[in-house]
């Protein structure tokens, strides 16, 4: 059932007990008035009677006379007298006022039933006659209280159905701004933010029309920002894609090719029996699969690993040096990890690892050590310090100071507001790579010159 059927029914059982209980409570009040009315006709027709009976006895005719009393009952509203004969015949009835309109029984039952009749003894001078009944009438006050009922629930009904369209009316058109937000509800549930409602009406659906239009439109501004920024991802996926496609055709390619070349190059010495040229072909195989690796390694600096997040700070250290005790047995690893590594924001902790890849894969490939050490180390300050030692002699630079990996950590740390150091260890063999970062705000670009010369 709609709200609107459902007011409009309740306001219309309202109305109709209201109506039914002021009917009971005029009719508990007419039934009085007129009981008290008749009983009051009773009493006065009755004395009338009994003086009239007085002056019988010296009657010439007193046939004639009591006919006469009873002749002066025509027309009475309230009292009917009618003479009795002495075998109980009735020889004259007085004639009540004729009823226009009769009230259906029930009424007149609702009203109450009249008080008795009463008979009125004769005396002996009566010759024939027995008594003169007084009988009390209703009917007329009845009609006319029939009439009066009619007319106040005519009124009544009338002004109820004529209030009950009202209501219907008016909260048909109180709803109607309820039905249209309904429908752009609609519309928002598949996807379409367009629409905006009109904001009028009664002042409680205006805040919901306003708070309606308010949130269509940041649903439609934050669905364009989504959809701009998913542009942008997928751009800068494809010119990423596009930049290391790139660097493997120039990069790669040409060197594969040159490997092919060689390797055709010593079949064919092979065959012409020259050994020491093949020498010379092998060296250009491994110029050139250095400076594959080195690229390759480029490339798989950018394709980041989803390893820290995955696994954690702590994990991901231990699994990287996993990876380089299987490879290089004899150099022996000591790691310090930190106990609270949460306390390490996810940037720093993607930065810290690619430090400690980047040392170690140093410390590995240059030092040529017997030990490495890795540390962790959070002073009061909460300024992290990052270690990587190693003890190795050194092979001798490979690059003319900080290549691409040094350049690249040094790019990281600062990014996050921190150092990086690096270099041979003073006064003994070995290397050491540092890298501080403050905990608390790193702020990007700007160096920790007070914790670190
Ligand atoms: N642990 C180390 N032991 C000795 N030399 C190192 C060490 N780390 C870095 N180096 C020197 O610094 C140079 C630059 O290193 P890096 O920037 O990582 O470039 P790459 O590793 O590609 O040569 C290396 O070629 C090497 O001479
Ligand atoms: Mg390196």
């Amino acid at each position: 059932m709609s709200l609107r059927a459902r007011v409009v029914t309740l306001i219309a059982g309202v109305l109709l007990v209201s109506i039914l209980l002021g009917t009971l409570v005029a009719g508990y009040q007419a039934r009085h008035a007129l009981s008290a009315e008749l009983t009051a006709a009773m009493n006065g027709a009755r004395q009338t009677v009994a003086s009239a009976l007085e002056d019988l006895p010296q009657s010439d005719h007193p046939a004639r006379d009591l006919r006469q009393l009873v002749g002066t009952f025509d027309g009475n509203r309230h009292v009917r007298a009618s003479l009795v004969t002495a075998d109980g015949g009735v020889a004259l009835v007085s004639r009540t006022k004729p009823i226009d309109q009769p009230a259906p029984a029930w009424f007149g039952l609702l009203l109450g039933s009249p008080p008795n009749s009463v008979e009125v003894p004769l005396p002996p001078a009566a010759v024939g006659f027995r008594a003169i009944t007084l009988t009390p009438t209703a009917g007329i006050d009845v009609s006319a209280a029939w009439r009066e009922f009619i007319g106040i629930v005519a009124v009544l009904l009338g002004c109820a159905a004529i209030g009950l369209v009202l209501v219907y009316l008016v909260i048909g058109a109180a709803f109607r701004p309820l039905h249209a937000l309904a429908a752009q509800f609609g519309r928002i549930g598949t996807g379409d933010y367009s629409g905006r409602v009109a904001e009028h009406g009664p002042s409680e659906l205006l805040s919901l029309q306003r708070g309606f239009n308010q949130m269509a439109s940041e649903l439609a501004t934050t669905t364009e920002r989504n959809r701009q920024l998913g542009d942008q991802l997928l751009t800068i996926q494809e010119e990423e894609r596009a930049d290391i496609a790139r660097d493997l055709h120039d990069d790669i390619g040409p060197h594969l090719f040159a490997v092919n070349m060689d390797a055709q190059m010593i079949a064919q010495l092979s065959d012409a029996g020259r050994p020491d040229a093949i020498r010379e072909q092998v060296r250009s195989i491994q110029a050139a699969v250095t400076h594959m690796q080195r690229q390759v390694r480029a490339v798989l600096e950018r394709l980041r690993p989803a390893r820290i997040t995955e696994l954690g700070l702590n994990a991901a250290i231990l699994d990287l040096v996993r990876f380089w005790t299987l490879r290089r047995p004899e150099i022996a690893f000591n790691v310090v990890l930190l106990e609270d590594e949460a306390q390490l924001g996810e940037a720093t902790k993607d930065v810290v690892y690619r430090v400690v890849q980047e040392a170690a894969n140093n410390a590995v490939r240059h030092g040529d050590p017997r030990a490495v050490w890795i540390s962790f180390e959070v002073d009061e300050a909460r300024v992290l310090s990052v270690r990587v030692i190693d003890d190795g002699p050194g092979r001798g630079a490979t690059t003319s100071g900080a290549g691409l990996g040094l350049i690249g950590m040094r790019e990281r740390v600062t990014a996050l507001g921190g150092l990086l150091s690096f270099g041979p260890n003073p006064g003994t063999s070995g290397w050491t790579t540092t890298a501080t970062l403050s905990l608390d705000a790193p702020t990007v670009g700007r160096p920790l010159a007070a914790v670190n010369p």
